[in-house]
Protein backbone atom coordinates (compact mmCIF):
# COMPACT_ATOMS: atom_id res chain seq x y z
CA UNK A 1 0.00 0.00 0.00
CA UNK A 2 1.37 3.84 -0.73
CA UNK A 3 1.30 5.45 1.95
CA UNK A 4 3.53 8.80 1.31
CA UNK A 5 5.02 10.37 -1.75
CA UNK A 6 8.29 11.29 -2.29
CA UNK A 7 9.07 13.84 -5.35
CA UNK A 8 12.87 13.73 -6.30
CA UNK A 9 13.72 16.61 -8.72
CA UNK A 10 17.02 18.64 -9.42
CA UNK A 11 16.12 22.35 -10.32
CA UNK A 12 17.91 25.45 -10.63
CA UNK A 13 17.63 28.96 -9.24
CA UNK A 14 14.77 29.64 -11.65
CA UNK A 15 13.09 25.73 -11.28
CA UNK A 16 14.29 24.73 -14.35
CA UNK A 17 14.58 20.99 -14.55
CA UNK A 18 15.22 19.99 -18.47
CA UNK A 19 15.32 20.95 -21.85
CA UNK A 20 14.74 19.41 -25.29
CA UNK A 21 13.39 16.56 -23.34
CA UNK A 22 16.52 16.05 -21.51
CA UNK A 23 18.39 16.90 -18.04
CA UNK A 24 20.53 20.38 -18.86
CA UNK A 25 23.42 19.38 -17.00
CA UNK A 26 25.89 16.76 -16.34
CA UNK A 27 26.08 16.45 -12.54
CA UNK A 28 27.51 12.56 -11.88
CA UNK A 29 27.23 13.31 -7.86
CA UNK A 30 23.33 13.93 -8.25
CA UNK A 31 23.10 11.08 -10.44
CA UNK A 32 24.10 9.11 -7.76
CA UNK A 33 22.46 10.21 -4.99
CA UNK A 34 19.03 9.53 -7.43
CA UNK A 35 20.05 6.18 -7.73
CA UNK A 36 21.07 5.57 -4.23
CA UNK A 37 18.22 7.14 -3.11
CA UNK A 38 15.53 6.14 -4.94
CA UNK A 39 17.60 2.00 -5.02
CA UNK A 40 17.82 1.77 -0.71
CA UNK A 41 15.37 -0.19 1.07
CA UNK A 42 15.25 -1.57 4.81
CA UNK A 43 13.49 -4.67 4.04
CA UNK A 44 15.37 -6.00 1.02
CA UNK A 45 12.29 -5.90 -0.63
CA UNK A 46 12.20 -2.56 -3.75
CA UNK A 47 10.83 0.84 -3.68
CA UNK A 48 8.83 2.37 -6.49
CA UNK A 49 9.13 4.97 -9.25
CA UNK A 50 6.90 6.95 -11.09
CA UNK A 51 7.83 8.70 -14.28
CA UNK A 52 5.93 10.34 -17.46
CA UNK A 53 5.87 8.70 -20.33
CA UNK A 54 8.21 11.55 -21.69
CA UNK A 55 11.09 11.27 -19.17
CA UNK A 56 10.59 7.49 -19.52
CA UNK A 57 11.80 7.92 -23.03
CA UNK A 58 14.51 10.50 -22.14
CA UNK A 59 15.99 7.47 -20.64
CA UNK A 60 18.50 5.53 -23.05
CA UNK A 61 17.21 2.21 -23.48
CA UNK A 62 20.07 0.58 -22.10
CA UNK A 63 19.39 2.14 -18.54
CA UNK A 64 15.73 1.43 -18.60
CA UNK A 65 13.29 0.29 -16.39
CA UNK A 66 15.36 1.43 -13.53
CA UNK A 67 17.23 -1.28 -12.24
CA UNK A 68 16.31 -2.97 -8.89
CA UNK A 69 13.09 -0.17 -8.41
CA UNK A 70 9.75 -1.53 -9.52
CA UNK A 71 9.11 1.20 -12.85
CA UNK A 72 5.37 2.65 -13.48
CA UNK A 73 4.87 4.63 -16.30
CA UNK A 74 2.13 7.20 -16.49
CA UNK A 75 0.52 7.79 -20.39
CA UNK A 76 -2.91 8.45 -21.86
CA UNK A 77 -1.93 6.34 -24.92
CA UNK A 78 -3.05 3.05 -24.78
CA UNK A 79 -0.65 1.70 -27.81
CA UNK A 80 2.74 2.08 -25.51
CA UNK A 81 4.28 -0.91 -24.44
CA UNK A 82 6.90 -1.18 -22.02
CA UNK A 83 9.41 -4.01 -20.46
CA UNK A 84 8.50 -6.76 -18.78
CA UNK A 85 7.38 -5.75 -15.10
CA UNK A 86 7.23 -2.49 -15.77
CA UNK A 87 3.87 -1.09 -15.13
CA UNK A 88 2.00 1.52 -17.46
CA UNK A 89 -0.99 3.43 -15.92
CA UNK A 90 -3.03 6.15 -17.28
CA UNK A 91 -3.22 7.94 -13.89
CA UNK A 92 -1.76 8.53 -10.78
CA UNK A 93 -4.50 7.20 -8.69
CA UNK A 94 -4.90 4.25 -11.26
CA UNK A 95 -0.90 3.83 -10.77
CA UNK A 96 -1.34 4.11 -6.46
CA UNK A 97 -3.95 1.61 -6.76
CA UNK A 98 -2.21 -0.79 -8.73
CA UNK A 99 0.58 -0.49 -6.11
CA UNK A 100 -1.51 -1.31 -3.44
CA UNK A 101 -1.00 -4.92 -4.72
CA UNK A 102 2.45 -4.85 -5.16
CA UNK A 103 4.75 -5.06 -2.04
CA UNK A 104 7.52 -2.37 -2.30
CA UNK A 105 8.83 -0.16 0.56
CA UNK A 106 9.00 3.79 -1.23
CA UNK A 107 7.75 5.47 -3.67
CA UNK A 108 9.50 7.99 -5.49
CA UNK A 109 7.70 10.77 -8.07
CA UNK A 110 10.73 11.07 -10.09
CA UNK A 111 9.13 13.80 -13.18
CA UNK A 112 8.78 15.28 -15.55
CA UNK A 113 7.12 18.88 -15.07
CA UNK A 114 3.49 17.65 -15.67
CA UNK A 115 4.16 14.33 -13.36
CA UNK A 116 5.44 16.63 -10.48
CA UNK A 117 2.64 19.25 -10.49
CA UNK A 118 0.60 16.89 -10.32
CA UNK A 119 2.11 14.97 -7.36
CA UNK A 120 3.30 18.07 -5.63
CA UNK A 121 -1.31 18.46 -4.91
CA UNK A 122 -1.43 15.18 -3.72
CA UNK A 123 -2.60 14.60 -0.02
CA UNK A 124 -0.15 11.74 0.31
CA UNK A 125 2.76 13.89 -0.67
CA UNK A 126 5.46 14.36 2.47
CA UNK A 127 8.52 14.90 0.91
CA UNK A 128 10.52 16.59 -1.63
CA UNK A 129 14.57 15.90 -2.14
CA UNK A 130 15.82 18.77 -3.97
CA UNK A 131 19.13 18.74 -6.02
CA UNK A 132 19.34 22.79 -6.02
CA UNK A 133 21.46 23.72 -8.94
CA UNK A 134 23.09 27.22 -7.96
CA UNK A 135 22.97 28.99 -11.33
CA UNK A 136 20.66 29.37 -14.43
CA UNK A 137 20.28 27.19 -17.60
CA UNK A 138 18.25 27.19 -20.67
CA UNK A 139 15.24 25.51 -19.95
CA UNK A 140 11.64 24.60 -21.73
CA UNK A 141 10.49 22.82 -18.43
CA UNK A 142 10.52 23.62 -14.65
CA UNK A 143 9.16 22.74 -11.25
CA UNK A 144 6.50 24.35 -9.42
CA UNK A 145 7.24 26.98 -6.91
CA UNK A 146 7.54 25.11 -3.44
CA UNK A 147 5.05 26.83 -1.46
CA UNK A 148 4.60 27.17 2.30
CA UNK A 149 3.13 24.40 2.85
CA UNK A 150 6.61 22.51 2.72
CA UNK A 151 9.45 23.39 5.54
CA UNK A 152 13.20 23.08 4.53
CA UNK A 153 14.39 20.15 7.06
CA UNK A 154 17.95 19.61 6.00
CA UNK A 155 20.36 21.09 3.44
CA UNK A 156 23.51 19.09 2.72
CA UNK A 157 27.28 21.78 1.65
CA UNK A 158 27.85 23.03 -1.22
CA UNK A 159 29.27 20.75 -3.82
CA UNK A 160 30.79 21.03 -7.26
CA UNK A 161 31.02 19.18 -10.26
CA UNK A 162 31.72 20.26 -14.27
CA UNK A 163 32.12 23.66 -12.78
CA UNK A 164 28.29 23.64 -11.92
CA UNK A 165 27.54 24.12 -7.78
CA UNK A 166 24.60 22.42 -6.02
CA UNK A 167 23.40 21.25 -2.75
CA UNK A 168 20.86 18.75 -1.70
CA UNK A 169 17.87 19.71 -0.21
CA UNK A 170 15.01 17.54 1.93
CA UNK A 171 11.68 19.79 2.12
CA UNK A 172 8.99 18.04 3.99
CA UNK A 173 5.11 18.85 4.27
CA UNK A 174 4.73 20.56 7.82
CA UNK A 175 1.06 18.82 8.29
CA UNK A 176 3.11 15.49 7.87
CA UNK A 177 5.90 16.45 10.23
N1 LIG B 1 15.71 17.77 -13.36
C1 LIG B 1 15.02 16.70 -13.00
O1 LIG B 1 15.10 16.25 -11.84
C2 LIG B 1 14.12 16.04 -13.99
C3 LIG B 1 13.48 14.84 -13.67
C4 LIG B 1 12.62 14.26 -14.61
C5 LIG B 1 12.44 14.87 -15.83
N2 LIG B 1 13.07 16.03 -16.09
C6 LIG B 1 12.85 16.74 -17.36
O2 LIG B 1 11.46 17.04 -17.48
C7 LIG B 1 11.17 17.15 -18.88
C8 LIG B 1 9.97 16.29 -19.20
O3 LIG B 1 8.82 16.80 -18.53
P1 LIG B 1 7.41 16.88 -19.29
O4 LIG B 1 6.45 17.60 -18.42
O5 LIG B 1 7.64 17.38 -20.67
O6 LIG B 1 7.01 15.34 -19.47
P2 LIG B 1 6.70 14.19 -18.40
O7 LIG B 1 6.02 14.76 -17.19
O8 LIG B 1 7.90 13.36 -18.21
O9 LIG B 1 5.68 13.29 -19.24
C9 LIG B 1 4.49 13.87 -19.69
C10 LIG B 1 3.63 12.75 -20.22
O10 LIG B 1 3.22 11.92 -19.15
C11 LIG B 1 1.90 11.49 -19.37
N3 LIG B 1 1.06 12.01 -18.29
C12 LIG B 1 1.15 13.20 -17.64
N4 LIG B 1 0.22 13.30 -16.67
C13 LIG B 1 -0.46 12.12 -16.69
C14 LIG B 1 -1.54 11.61 -15.95
N5 LIG B 1 -2.09 12.29 -14.95
N6 LIG B 1 -2.00 10.38 -16.25
C15 LIG B 1 -1.43 9.64 -17.24
N7 LIG B 1 -0.42 10.09 -17.99
C16 LIG B 1 0.07 11.31 -17.72
C17 LIG B 1 1.48 11.98 -20.72
O11 LIG B 1 1.93 10.99 -21.62
P3 LIG B 1 1.19 10.70 -23.02
O12 LIG B 1 1.43 11.92 -23.86
O13 LIG B 1 1.86 9.49 -23.53
O14 LIG B 1 -0.27 10.49 -22.68
C18 LIG B 1 2.35 13.23 -20.87
O15 LIG B 1 2.55 13.62 -22.21
C19 LIG B 1 12.42 16.68 -19.62
O16 LIG B 1 13.17 17.80 -20.04
C20 LIG B 1 13.17 15.90 -18.57
O17 LIG B 1 14.58 15.86 -18.82
C21 LIG B 1 13.91 16.62 -15.20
Amino acid sequence: MVEKLEIVVAADLDNGIGKDNALPWRIPGDMKFFQSLTSATTGGGKNAIIVGRKTWESIPEKRRPLKDRLNVILTKNAAITAPEGVLVCNSLEKALKALQGIAHERCFIIGGAQIYKEALQHPLLTTIHLTRIMQEFDCDAHFPPIDDRFALQAVSDTMKENDIEYRFQRYEKKSAL
